[in-house]
């Protein structure tokens, strides 16, 4: 195992306190042989004597006897070429590292396919949620249409918390840091890097395509503000920060992005730090996962699965489903994608303004499904929601509306994910 951290000695604890039903399950003891740390000295709640930790990785690489690595240690380097020497020397691999697959995963793919071994990261995206298995093996007689996600705790606590108790993002925040929801660095929750990574590799399995965490459009939570949740709830939807990944007209679109989806949406219920991905297929309808994307034991519970597969390999023979993702995908830029979009114009009060702002919609070829006017005066608003709009054209709409001399400012716009889209 590279990694006794969270992950690691999670997995190593459940290892020991399971190990009969999981013996019984394999038809072999599983052992841990090596565990590569950077402290050597640290103390660890593990089941584990001290002669099998080592602060040099490549000694658990390089070991002849170990058959499985389990890599928990997170990065890009050296974890990618630790996996790679890994592959090269026959050892399967177990992966929880969505950083390292969603940037760099066609490396791995190719290589473990090269060297006949397996390769596993059912933890890399949504922790304990089982979706890569459901997606490569019981739904490998479908054509999935669409992927999407709440894939990143610490951004659905925010939301969950501006939405529940009126909090601002600010405050949402430091809260979810308070609790140890956050990383330290809250950069690649709130911005959507985290789910973004976790995005490709849900779609190069769903679509069967190679694609990378850098294909996915992305747009963060720290612009939502207040105003745009409470303006949701009143025209019955919930905010999420949904990751979707389509395949239209044999082109993957992949975006992570704030949503209103309907308040009766299966994804509308997500609450606090849960993780749910809802997935759309032409013969099985919707399917929903849903459960702890994060946490040092429902994390284990998928690495542990996925070893228990490897291993069961090894004792009956067979291999497991290889990569699948042989085909070089087409992906559809994000301005020829289509959403509904609402937006909140701040207005001059006077004749002529509702028809000059309907007519640049027009102009734009964007259809308004409703529209609302809220007070009067200075304090004159439209609340509109589009019908589905092409992304480009939407932009030359916000664009031009910004120039109109009967808007005084675009308070806030935001896509809509409607049911059945
Ligand atoms: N935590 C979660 O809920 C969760 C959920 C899903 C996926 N993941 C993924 O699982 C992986 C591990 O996450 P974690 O939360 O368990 O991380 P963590 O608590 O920071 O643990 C990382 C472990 O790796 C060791 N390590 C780091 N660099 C090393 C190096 N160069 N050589 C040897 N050992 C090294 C650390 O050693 P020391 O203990 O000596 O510092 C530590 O034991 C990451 O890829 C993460 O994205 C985590």
């Amino acid at each position: 195992m590279l990694g006794c951290g969270i992950v690691g000695s999670a997995v190593a604890r459940i290892l020991d306190a399971h190990s009969d039903e999981i013996a019984e399950r394999v038809g072999a003891r599983l052992e841990i042989r090596k565990v590569a740390v950077r402290k050597l000295g640290k103390e660890r709640d593990v089941p584990l004597s001290r002669d099998v930790f080592t602060n040099d990785a490549s000694e658990v690489v390089g070991d002849s006897d170990i058959q499985v690595l389990i890599e928990v240690m997170g990065g890009i380097e050296p974890t990618r070429t630790l996996i790679l020497d890994a592959m090269r020397s026959g050892k399967h691999v177990v992966s929880a590292n969505k950083e390292l697959i969603g940037a760099l995963g066609r490396e791995l793919f190719d290589e473990a396919e090269a060297n006949s071994v397996e390769f596993n990261f059912e933890a890399s995206v949504a922790g304990g949620v089982p979706i890569i298995r459901p997606l490569k093996e019981s739904l490998a007689g479908e054509r999935v249409e669409r992927v999407m996600g709440i894939l990143n705790g610490t951004t659905n606590y925010i939301l969950t918390k501006m939405a529940e108790d009126g909090m601002e993002f600010d405050q949402a925040l430091a809260q979810a840091e308070r609790l140890g929801y956050s990383e330290l660095d809250p950069t690649a929750d709130i911005e959507g890097f985290d789910p973004a990574a976790k995005l490709s590799i849900l779609a190069s399995i769903a679509f069967n395509a190679r694609v990378v965490a850098g294909d996915v459009y992305r747009e963060g939570i720290t612009q939502v503000k207040q105003a745009d949740i409470g303006n949701a709830r009143s025209l019955g939807y919930v905010v999420k920060l949904l990751a979707i990944a389509e395949c239209v007209d044999g082109e993957i679109a992949m975006r992570v992005h704030p949503a209103m989806i309907p308040r009766t949406h299966p994804l509308a219920s997500v609450r606090d730090n849960l993780n749910a991905i809802f997935v759309e297929g032409n013969q099985v309808g919707e399917l929903m996962f849903y459960g702890r994307g994060a946490g040092g034991p429902p994390t284990a519970i998928s690495v542990i699965g996925d070893v228990v597969d490897v291993a069961r390999h090894i004792v009956g023979g067979g291999r497991g489903v290889g990569s699948l993702y042989s085909q070089p995908a087409r992906v559809r830029p994000m301005d020829s994608t289509v959403s509904q979009h609402y937006i909140l114009l701040e207005v001059a009060d006077k004749p002529g303004v509702l028809a000059r702002v309907a007519q640049t919609f027009a102009d734009h070829d964007v259809s308004i499904m409703s529209m609302l006017q809220e007070g009067m005066g200075d304090e004159a608003r439209l609340i509109l929601v589009t019908h589905n709009a092409l992304e480009r054209n939407f932009q030359a709409l916000l664009a031009e509306l910004r120039t109109l001399e009967v808007v005084d400012e675009i308070a806030s716009s935001m896509r809509v994910q409607s049911a059945g889209d």
